[in-house]
């Protein structure tokens, strides 16, 4: 279960920031006051275009990142005052965190298996369960510098489920991935939430949230918009699909569009 309530977000901007976005603010407010939950058996998906503060709200769940205002549980543990409960409870993907390229997917896989304190055994249990699911046995002993893009995506996703999270929290994981492999990940995670985990993940594509999500939270600049199952954000906007809904929240949301 991950619970947000009221979770603002402000980063301060530095001078040479400043200059780059061309503002004359030393604050930008990446997440203004969103509220959403997602619970066990669901797949929730954040929907939103570049700069909508995706990365920032799932970041502040995955404790990386301390909210400005408002707070955070998962699985019931508050994300600042009990982050390293949290952090035992999730996955966390993002194309911001990489593996380390000098060492394998099993040696970072085994790596991450003992950190989250389990036996050998467990490990071992594991690594053929999901490396067999995303492909990963034919490199598996291969430095990460050396492998495709999808390669080392699909080596990512595998190590941050290593210790079979209750909750699972991917930020944009089939980016950079072909149909096949994106496929694969969004049956997995499908696979997950059957099995009654939390999934939340943040798409920008349509086609995406669509398939995979059992409910949908539309962000625009920083503001939950929309948030219902797909029948229900077109049903509201009065769209014929996603994208048309999505276009009707877009102009009405964003102040330049
Ligand atoms: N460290 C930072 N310092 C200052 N501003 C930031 C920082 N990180 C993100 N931002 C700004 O906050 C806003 C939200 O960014 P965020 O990365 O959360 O968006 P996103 O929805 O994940 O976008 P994308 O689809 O491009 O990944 C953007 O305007 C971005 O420029
Ligand atoms: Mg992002």
């Amino acid at each position: 279960m991950i619970q947000i309530n009221e979770l603002t977000k402000i980063y301060k901007l530095s001078a040479k920031k400043m200059q780059e976005l061309k503002t004359k603010q030393n604050t930008k407010i990446a997440v203004n006051n969103v509220s959403l939950e997602a619970k066990p058996g669901e797949i929730y998906g954040l929907l939103g275009p570049n700069g909508a503060g995706k990365t920032t709200t799932l970041r502040c769940v995955a404790t990386l990142l301390k909210p400005t205002k408002g707070d955070i549980k998962v699985c019931g543990f508050d994300s600042v005052k009990e982050g390293s409960k949290v952090r035992d409870s999730i996955a966390f993907l993002t194309n911001e965190i990489k593996l380390d390229p000098n060492f394998s997917a099993d040696y970072m896989f085994k790596f991450f298996g003992r950190l989250h304190g389990m036996s050998e055994q467990q490990i071992l249990d594991r690594q053929k369960e999901l490396f067999t699911v995303f492909g990963i046995n034919d490199f598996k002993d291969k430095k990460i510098e050396e492998l495709s893009t999808g390669m080392k995506q699909k080596a990512a996703i595998a190590v941050s489920l290593v210790h079979d999270p209750k909750v699972v929290i991917f930020d944009e994981p089939t980016s950079g991935l072909d149909i096949v492999t994106a496929r694969s990940v969004t049956d997995y995670l499908k696979y997950l939430r059957d099995q009654g985990k939390t999934v939340i993940v943040s798409t920008h594509i349509m086609s995406e949230a669509e398939k995979l999500s059992d409910r949908i939270g539309v962000i625009i600049n920083g503001q939950k918009v929309a948030e219902g199952t797909l029948k229900e954000i077109i049903q509201n906007n009065e769209a014929t699909d996603l994208e048309d809904a999505f276009f009707k929240l877009y102009s009405k949301y964003n102040p330049e569009g």
